[in-house]
């Protein structure tokens, strides 16, 4: 028992539907110490990308969305999370401790936590449907419940400039070896458990989505016609402050504003490629926040092709990331 009214079992299921959330390449850089009353998620710095994330945002990003989809998934189970974030100035590793308390789940987090294994990371031209303003307004209000804000790239001169920043960003990365090579470790055949399998990567990357695909390893999936372009929104994701605890909240927004995309039918994918690199980072704050918030996560959403289902990414076994603690 974790207290009177919250079992290990049901945590542990809450864990195992929170890790299909979606992380950097596939990285899944999370680890858990289950107390008798609590969760503390640490990020798993053995799985850090130091070579494509740098500065870590993707890391921390990654465990903020893992976050919101534990939040989601407990409450489905009926138990309420209180989360203290960073709560060790000293263990900066420490991202959250969740305090367990029982709690009849609410509707709207019964809704979410079915959209979490059926949300899937769609890097394929989208169909040419555009995406309802009321949809874009409402990912900016879940969203903004989480502390972010969510803004759409709006208008022919911002949609370029962002264009540009991901292929500027993309030739950047390229040219630099470490990068190609942990992007040739984590994705492509070699990916099993972690990584991104060639299933879900598209055997030609280049044109789309207009470009905004980042290379990865050759993939399996084919592109639905010959079209370059589609009814994708670019949707980019800010917060006022670019410290650990802005990030994880970033990641909280992102996780939000996904499953809620899910739900209305939206195929969505993440995309960091542009801002891993410091030049793009800045356009894109420029031309879409202001010049003012911090970029953290663009994300692409649209209408999903006719065709086959995409399958689930794996992850690796949930016992690989459980630690049990008596007293925590
Ligand atoms: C912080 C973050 C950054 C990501 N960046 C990209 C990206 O630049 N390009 C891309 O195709 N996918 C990106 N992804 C999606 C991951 O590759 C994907 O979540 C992972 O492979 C698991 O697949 P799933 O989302 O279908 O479960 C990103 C995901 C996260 C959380």
């Amino acid at each position: 028992m974790i207290n009177d009214h919250v079992d290990h079992r049901t945590v542990r299921s809450a864990l195992e539907l929170a890790v299909h959330a979606p992380s950097v390449h596939n990285s899944q850089p999370w680890r858990f110490v289950l107390g008798p009353r609590s969760v503390h998620l640490y990020a798993d710095l053995a799985r850090w990308l130091p070579a494509t994330d740098a500065d870590g945002r993707d890391l921390v990003l990654s465990c903020g969305i893992l976050l919101h989809h534990l939040r989601i998934a407990l409450a489905a189970a009926g138990i309420r999370a209180s989360v203290h974030r960073i709560p060790n100035p000293d263990a900066p590793d420490h991202l959250a401790a969740v305090d367990l308390l029982p709690g009849p789940p609410a509707d709207a987090d019964l809704g979410l936590a079915s959209a979490i294994l059926r949300r899937r990371t769609d890097r394929r031209r989208y169909t040419d449907w555009e995406v309802p303003e009321g949809f874009a307004r409402e990912l900016a209000a879940r969203a903004a419940e989480q502390g972010a804000l969510l803004r759409s790239v709006s208008g022919a001169r911002e949609r370029s400039l962002v264009l540009t920043a991901i292929r500027d960003a993309a030739a950047e990365q390229e040219a630099d070896t470490a990068y190609r090579t942990e992007t040739a470790v984590w994705s492509g055949r070699v990916a099993d458990d972690t990584g991104v399998p060639a299933g879900n990567l598209l055997r030609d990357a280049a044109g789309t989505g207009a470009g905004t695909a980042r290379r990865f390893a050759q993939g399996l999936l084919e592109q639905p016609d010959s079209r370059t372009d589609d009814g994708a929104v670019l949707l980019v994701l800010g917060t006022a402050s670019d410290d650990p605890l802005s990030q994880l909240r970033a990641g909280e927004a992102a996780s939000a504003a996904l499953l809620h995309a899910t739900e209305l039918g939206l195929a969505t994918c993440p995309l960091s490629q542009p801002l891993e690199v410091t030049t793009t980072r800045i356009t894109i704050r420029d031309a879409v926040l202001g010049g003012t918030l911090c970029p953290q996560l663009l994300l692409r959403v649209g209408w999903a092709p006719l065709g086959p289902q995409l399958k689930p990414t794996p992850r690796r076994p949930i016992a690989q990331t459980i630690e049990r603690s008596r007293d925590r």
